[in-house]
């Protein structure tokens, strides 16, 4: 589903490289959370995987195509069905629940007609159905504002639901929420790509939700990957390895013990 061929990312102004000679092969159905300390590069290797941000060198292919070297409209094509899911939502917060769901189908509709908000009765049906999925049906015409976060996420999922992804990826979905919501929040994103056999890849802070919500586990340091296995491989000098001796170490990786 999503193969990385040594891939190395430097933001202009940086010195070091944010990403450095990651290799990595995703198959199809995966649940793969990627932790590691603040400045890792968890986000870099996200946004690459989509090409939000272009990668110095290296090569991503997803579903055996290559987004890297592919035009325009080849990338958009490629990213219509990968479905985005943040920290911070990226809703459009004074519109809709619903107005924000259909957006999820905007590279199916031309944009003149969505610009006018017209969207087929199709797209309002896929819409609904993922609104009740996530259950948010009672939200559907109220505004984005007035919702609680993990409700705003939910939105979010359901947006990303109406693409018709075979990937999600999930920059730190749950950062945002109190501890009680990100269960609820990681169970919820969890049981429908599971359902759906949709890939998902998560970047988390907390290793203990990691080992529980996915069948695999990426650490990353510096840029690099330092552990690529099940969470049941997973020792603690591994994780000494991805955190360091810091305070991240202490904050999200001991409890994981
Ligand atoms: N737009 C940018 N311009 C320059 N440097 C950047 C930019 N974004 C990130 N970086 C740098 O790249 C490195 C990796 O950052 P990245 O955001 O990928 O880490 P992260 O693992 O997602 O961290 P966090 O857990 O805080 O979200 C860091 O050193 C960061 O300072
Ligand atoms: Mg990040």
């Amino acid at each position: 589903m999503i193969k990385i061929k040594k891939l190395n990312h430097r933001y202009n102004n940086r010195k070091e490289n944010a990403v450095r000679d990651v290799s990595l092969h995703i198959r199809r159905g995966e649940n793969v959370a990627i932790i590691g300390s603040s400045g890792s590069g968890k986000s870099t290797l996200l946004k690459c995987m989509n090409k939000l941000i272009e990668p110095t060198s290296g090569n991503i292919l997803i579903n055996d195509e290559d987004i890297i070297n592919a035009n325009k409209n080849d990338v958009n094509r490629i990213r219509s069905k990968i479905g985005m899911i943040f920290q911070n939502f990226n809703l459009i917060e004074r519109n809709t629940v619903l107005s924000n769901v259909l957006n999820g189908r905007l590279s199916y509709n031309n944009s003149l007609s969505t610009l006018f908000g017209r969207f087929s009765k199709e797209d309002h049906l896929i819409a609904n159905e993922n609104l009740k999925r996530v259950g948010l049906t009672k939200h559907t015409h109220e505004k984005v504002m007035n919702l609680s976060g993990g409700q705003k996420q939910r939105v979010a999922i359901a947006r990303a639901l109406s693409q018709q992804p075979n990937v999600i990826l999930a920059d730190e979905p749950v950062s945002s929420l109190d501890p009680k919501l990100m269960k609820e929040i990681m169970d919820l994103l969890g049981n429908i790509c599971k359902e759906k056999n949709i890939t998902l890849v998560v970047s988390l802070h907390f290793l203990d939700f990691a080992k529980k919500f996915s069948s695999r586990i990426i650490g990353m340091r510096d840029g690099k990957i330092v552990f690529d296995d099940e969470p049941a491989q997973l020792t603690e000098k591994d994780v000494v390895d991805i955190y360091g001796k810091t305070k991240d170490w202490y904050l999200y990786g001991k409890a994981g013990f």
